[in-house]
């Protein structure tokens, strides 16, 4: 459930109507309720209150860091894949021990920024990854807490670009040569064992995978174990899906319960990191029609409402074929007609929607865009030279600009044109 209801007509984001936050904003904006974070993040933390766990937000969905600090005083952690995204964390109030870093691709000043707050755990990808953390805490001198992130070969069954535990995917280390990885970790002196982890893609709506994928897990980690070496940390990684347009993605109690039922006496504190699950449908992005048109070829008639948005601020229609509903903030009744939404950016690809039937529009209208909390903003860039679009987080009746729109003096910051001799 979440906060975006029309009420006479009107979407309202909890208690206050979009429109009226448009008028004071402008468009195009994203728009978080606070109430729906709330509801999503504690949902999902509270199916597993009865058993030691640690809820770490997925970052990358939606890093604003105000939405990470709503996390934060609910007892959450991060899931950070950058230095980036640590300094986020830590802005935000996310304490440094709920802190887990994914991703494979870290650098050097990346793990020493990671050591240096004091992270719970990295969880490396590599043997490379593991020899240059252990090279940097020795420097350091301090220890570094390590998971491994295996690769289960798990269909996950959703999009491929964003399916990441199948052998052929970049991420993790194949949970058969593991074993090695770990005997080694045990053996270096800056490097503490402290988990494991695994993460096989995002947008499940099946629960299978999610245990196909914890069978695997928990009888590496029973391995281990019988070789003395000791998890005390199993990080299930995030994936749990939404609805976009009538998928039926489990509800995270469902979830929690086939996760507990197949875990069974293994004990371990579970970490999760979920994202979209969370914040994807306690966001939407608003924009403004600015004109209709139609081209007529041969019996093809193509209608098309060009908007102020595109696929710069919400990339995923473009990059994955992506279907976000799209609402007129005001229901007037019109007669429903098929038309193309498209953004203003010089490219074919660049549509929020494709031969979507929409009630008909006018020049000045406001579309919400639905669906966007997760992956919209934090996806964005500023191609075509389009500054980036504002962050709004509403609680009841009163609204807070938590991003700013970018000027276009910040869209050239740091560019410098050489003084030629
Ligand atoms: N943990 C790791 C290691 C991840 O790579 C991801 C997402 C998550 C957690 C969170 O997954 P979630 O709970 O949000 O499914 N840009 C794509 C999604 C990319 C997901 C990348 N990894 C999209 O817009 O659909």
């Amino acid at each position: 459930m979440n906060h975006f209801q029309f009420q006479n007509g009107t979407l309202h984001c909890e208690e206050t109507p979009v429109s009226e936050i448009a008028r004071t904003v402008g468009t195009p904006f994203y728009l978080y309720s606070r109430a729906t974070l709330e509801r999503h993040f504690k949902a999902f933390d509270q199916s597993f209150g009865d058993i030691d766990h640690l809820t770490c937000f997925a970052v990358k969905a939606c890093s604003n860091i105000a939405v990470l600090n709503l996390f934060a005083k609910l007892g959450g952690g991060a899931d950070i894949v950058s230095g980036g995204e640590l300094f986020r964390a830590l802005k935000a109030g996310i304490p440094a021990s709920k802190i887990i870093y994914s991703g494979v691709g870290k650098t050097e000043a990346e793990l020493r920024a990671g050591l240096t707050a004091g992270i719970l755990m990295f969880n490396v990808e590599s043997a490379q990854e593991l020899e240059r953390l252990q090279r940097v805490a020795a420097d350091m001198n301090v220890t570094a807490p390590v998971a491994f992130r295996v690769n289960p070969d798990v269909d996950p069954k959703t999009h491929a670009y964003i399916s990441t535990g199948l052998a052929k995917n970049k991420f993790g280390i194949p949970i058969q040569e593991a074993g090695e990885l770990y005997q080694q970790a045990a053996a270096m002196e800056h490097i503490t064992v402290k988990g494991i982890s695994c993460h096989i893609g995002s947008q499940l709506t099946l629960i299978s995978p999610f245990i196909e994928s914890l069978v695997k897990v928990k009888a590496f980690v029973g391995q281990l174990n019988d070789q003395g070496i000791s998890i005390d940390h199993i990080d299930l990684g995030g994936g749990v899906g939404i609805t976009y347009d009538g998928e039926q993605p489990p509800h995270p109690q469902e979830y929690a319960r086939a996760i507990k039922d197949e875990l069974g006496d293994l004990k371990a504190t579970l970490i999760f990191e979920p994202g979209r699950v969370i914040v994807g449908n306690a966001g939407i992005l608003i924009t403004e029609v600015q004109y209709t048109k139609s081209n007529r070829g041969g019996e093809n008639e193509k209608k098309f409402v060009v908007v102020d948005a595109a696929m710069n601020d919400l990339t995923r229609p473009s990059l994955y074929d992506a279907y976000h509903r799209i609402e007129p903030v005001m229901d007037q009744g019109a007669a429903h007609e098929r038309v193309d939404i498209v953004g203003p950016i010089c490219e074919t690809g660049d549509f929020l929607a494709r031969d979507r039937e929409l009630p008909r529009v006018e020049q000045g209208d406001l579309l919400a865009v639905m669906s966007a909390g997760a992956y919209g903003f934090t996806m964005s860039s500023n191609y075509n030279s389009r500054p980036r679009v504002a962050e709004v987080l509403v609680d009841g009746t009163s609204h807070t600009v938590i991003r700013e729109r970018e000027t276009l003096e910040s869209l050239i910051n740091g560019e410098h044109i050489p003084e030629y001799k």
